[in-house]
């Protein structure tokens, strides 16, 4: 089956002051249609900013310099930004991270989804208002039609979260990017959100791309991962496959930092030694100065390429961890 969404060594970089800050340094990367692709890694590792590089949504004076991305066979990166407006929210929609900043600050919760679906569908204002109320009401929002009529600054954190889910679901997009939709939520509202977007894709067969830090919501929602560090893919494989057999000493160190198998508590926590240097990085390991494993080879070499090491499991390392042969 062909992609929906195709990124091909796309590259998003800052040009300060300072130098360079290659945020996203040559990512590749398939959605597709009925399925979840996991994106996981430590902060500053440029998961934001390939979510944004796709709608070309990232800040100045970010700028996607090289790559391509292509969306059901359109070029997105070269789009006029009319055409691109008709795309976004409605084919392919984003869940922002942060959903205080994300949300409008100046227009009503209602009229926010109100305008959304004037934009895009051929409904009446009334029509667009009792489907608002209707949506809310279904992302477990209480007096959905009280909602309507308030403002991002009166809601609380977990319920400006509902309202950008329901934001991101409205049109039924074909791709959804959910950039960390259930950090900083309690355990019940975060297994509602992930229900939610469980349906969307069971009903729609929407791709979504899903942004975490949580390994516990990874296995429980993707089927693919792909592991970040330093704006670049280190490994890459199925969810299972990452879970038994993952080599780079990376994503061994994210799962050796998991409390318990068995814990609820699944978030990353920070590996020893400092995030990578993303102003002008040197043409190496991103993680080297970390790695348990770095060998002279790692220091002399250039960047590890991303290479198959076993059938649909790709690895960016010159001395990956052994895997336990089976006894
Ligand atoms: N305005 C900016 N100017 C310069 N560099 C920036 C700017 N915004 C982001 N960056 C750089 O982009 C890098 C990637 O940021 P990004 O937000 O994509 O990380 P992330 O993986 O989403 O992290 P988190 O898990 O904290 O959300 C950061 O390390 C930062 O150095
Ligand atoms: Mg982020």
């Amino acid at each position: 089956m062909p992609a929906l969404l195709e990124i091909e060594d796309i590259h998003t970089y800052f040009s300060t002051n300072e130098g360079i800050v290659k945020a996203v340094n040559g990512i590749s990367l398939s959605l597709h249609e009925n399925r979840v692709l996991g994106i996981v890694g430590e902060s500053g590792s440029g998961k934001t900013m390939t979510a944004l590089s796709i709608l070309q949504l990232v800040p100045f004076p970010g700028d996607v310099v090289k790559g391509k991305i292509t969306y059901d066979g359109q070029d997105l990166l070269n789009m006029p930004v009319s055409q691109l407006r008709r795309i976004r929210g409605k084919e392919i929609s984003l869940i922002f991270q942060d959903a205080g900043a994300a949300l409008n600050p100046v227009i009503s919760v209602g009229k926010q989804v109100e305008e959304l679906m004037l934009e895009h569908t051929d409904m009446s204002k009334r029509q667009a208002r009792a489907f608002a109320a209707e949506l809310l009401s279904q992302m477990g929002i209480p007096d959905a039609n009280e909602m309507l009529d308030r403002y991002p600054f009166q809601l609380s954190g977990g319920m400006a979260q509902r309202v950008l889910l329901a934001i991101g679901v409205a049109l039924k997009p074909r791709i959804l990017i959910a950039d960390e939709p259930t950090s900083n939520l309690d355990v019940t509202l975060q297994a509602e959100i992930l229900h939610r977007l469980r349906r969307l894709r069971e009903e729609n067969g929407t791709a979504i791309m899903l942004i975490t830090h949580d390994l516990g919501v990874i296995a429980q929602m993707a089927e693919m991962v792909a592991v970040m560090y330093g704006g670049s893919i280190v490994e890459y494989a199925d969810t299972l496959t990452l879970y038994r057999r993952h080599m780079h000493p990376y994503t061994w160190g994210l799962f050796q930092a998991l409390p318990r198998i068995d814990s609820p508590d699944q978030s990353l926590k920070p590996l020893p030694g400092a995030p990578p240097i993303m102003l002008d990085p040197p043409d190496q390991c991103p993680f080297l100065h970390r790695c348990l494993k770095a060998t002279a080879e790692c220091r002399t070499s250039p960047r590890p390429k991303l290479l198959e090491v076993e059938e649909g499991h790709l690895l960016a390392c010159y001395n990956p961890m052994e895997l336990e042969q089976p006894s």
